[in-house]
């Protein structure tokens, strides 16, 4: 179990900063990253903080100065990472659907490139020729991950070049020349059964000897973290060994080695954020009893769009008798963040703590309903560090031209 912040703590930060509030453990990340550093220990893996989960500059620090690397969806974040201090070469550049313009744009900052369609292959190999080394992303068939939405190695996924596609690589690969020193997958979020991972890098070692030039094979992110108070996580000890023991094999076979990348974005920050709401109102009626809080959907998606579970308790009242609650935001549609919840009696003003909020929390949120985003709060060595101040109306108004 790594470190977890106390309530007091909490409500403190509430009180100081106001709610809705974002507030996030950098000792948290620090023992994540701490965790598949020892997992990892028996293989040569690099690990690329898939920042799509949560891109505030103080985090992407943090991260830098663990030795991470980082991977990037936009080039946006590219320029984020930069800003952090990460250097070129450990940032990878992994978008979808953008055209030849980014990904050119992407090598004059010289990071790597990781190539998802065979168009763009061809593309990128008609300009660069052998002269920028890329990886290519393939699709490998492989249905993984916490619900369809978050699955992306299935036949059906937009994600990757089919694998049943190799000959086609293989013939851009020869009438470009382009250099292939990497190949990647991403099956999925939430992967809790170690035997995909071990599956997609068996795959991808059979398919390496198509590749001459080949030093890296990338596996993506996905591990699982509980987000259900008797859940679990990937075991990563076990997937540590399982991959050792899988490299070890194929190297006695061939000759070859290879260095792993992984991509974890939930696995890093997830359990390190806490997202704190005040209650504005309770509402009985004939069916239910709804608790209407200073929140919605807009600072938090993931309950409406994944039907995802996020463990939500009254900090303010931890004492109360238990009742059951519909947890509703502002939000003039059926913004819902719990339904049928057990919470210590919720009073007006009481503060409720959302956990698993550091990934995919404020990275999602929007200004739907012309509301503003929430501030987010880092926990370091000790102390509470403002890293993204509260919006204001002019935030809101800013870009329009009046
Ligand atoms: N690598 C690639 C290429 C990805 O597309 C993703 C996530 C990751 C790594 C990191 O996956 P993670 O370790 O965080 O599971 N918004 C959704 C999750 C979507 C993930 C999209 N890609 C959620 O809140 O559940």
């Amino acid at each position: 179990m790594g470190p977890v912040l106390p309530n007091n703590l909490l409500l403190k930060a509430a009180d100081e900063f106001g709610t809705p509030l974002y507030v996030y453990d950098e000792d948290r990340i620090t023992f994540q990253y701490e965790q598949l550093r020892q997992a990892f220990r028996r293989s040569d893996v690099k690990i690329f903080y898939a920042c799509k989960a949560l891109t505030n500059i103080n985090i992407l620090r943090i991260l830098e100065k663990l030795g991470s690397g980082i991977d990037c969806v936009s080039i946006n974040e590219v320029q984020f990472a930069l800003k952090a201090g990460f250097s070129p070469d450990r940032i990878i550049f992994t978008p979808n659907s953008v055209g030849l313009d980014e990904y050119v744009e992407a090598t004059a900052l010289k990071v790597n490139i990781n190539i998802d369609n065979l168009d763009l292959l061809a593309q990128f190999g008609n300009h660069f020729g052998n002269t920028y080394p890329v990886i290519i992303r393939l699709n490998p068939h492989i249905m993984a991950g916490g619900n369809l939405k978050i699955s992306t190695g299935h036949v059906d996924s937009k994600f990757g070049i089919s694998i049943d596609q190799i000959e086609l690589i293989k013939d851009v690969v020869a009438k470009t020349n382009i250099a292939v020193k990497g190949i990647h997958i991403h099956t999925g979020s939430e992967i809790k059964d170690v035997e995909v991972f071990v599956r997609g890098l068996e795959l991808m070692l059979e398919l390496a000897s198509y590749f001459p030039d080949l030093s890296v094979i990338d596996l993506g992110g996905g591990f699982k973290v509980p987000y259900k108070p008797d859940e679990k996580g990937t075991d990563m000890e076990a997937l540590g060994a399982r991959l050792a023991e899988t490299f070890e094999k194929h190297a006695a076979r061939t000759g070859k080695t290879f260095q792993v990348w992984f991509e974890p974005g939930k696995f890093l920050v997830s359990e390190c954020g806490y997202f704190l709401v005040k209650t504005n109102i309770i509402k009985d009626s004939p069916a239910r009893t709804f608790v209407g809080v200073d929140s919605g959907f807009n600072h938090l998606i993931r309950p409406m769009f994944y039907d995802a579970y996020h463990k939500i308790s009254n900090i303010s009242n931890p004492t109360g008798s238990i009742n059951t609650y519909n947890v509703v935001g502002n939000i003039c549609e059926t913004d819902t963040f719990a339904w049928d919840r057990e919470l210590n009696e919720v009073r007006p003003n009481d503060i409720l703590l959302f956990n698993n909020a550091g990934a995919y929390g404020f990275e999602m949120s929007s200004r739907f309903n012309s509301r503003t985003r929430p501030a987010e709060v880092l926990l370091t060595k000790g102390e509470f560090k403002l890293i993204r101040r509260r919006e204001t109306l002019d935030d809101l108004l800013e870009g329009i031209i009046l």
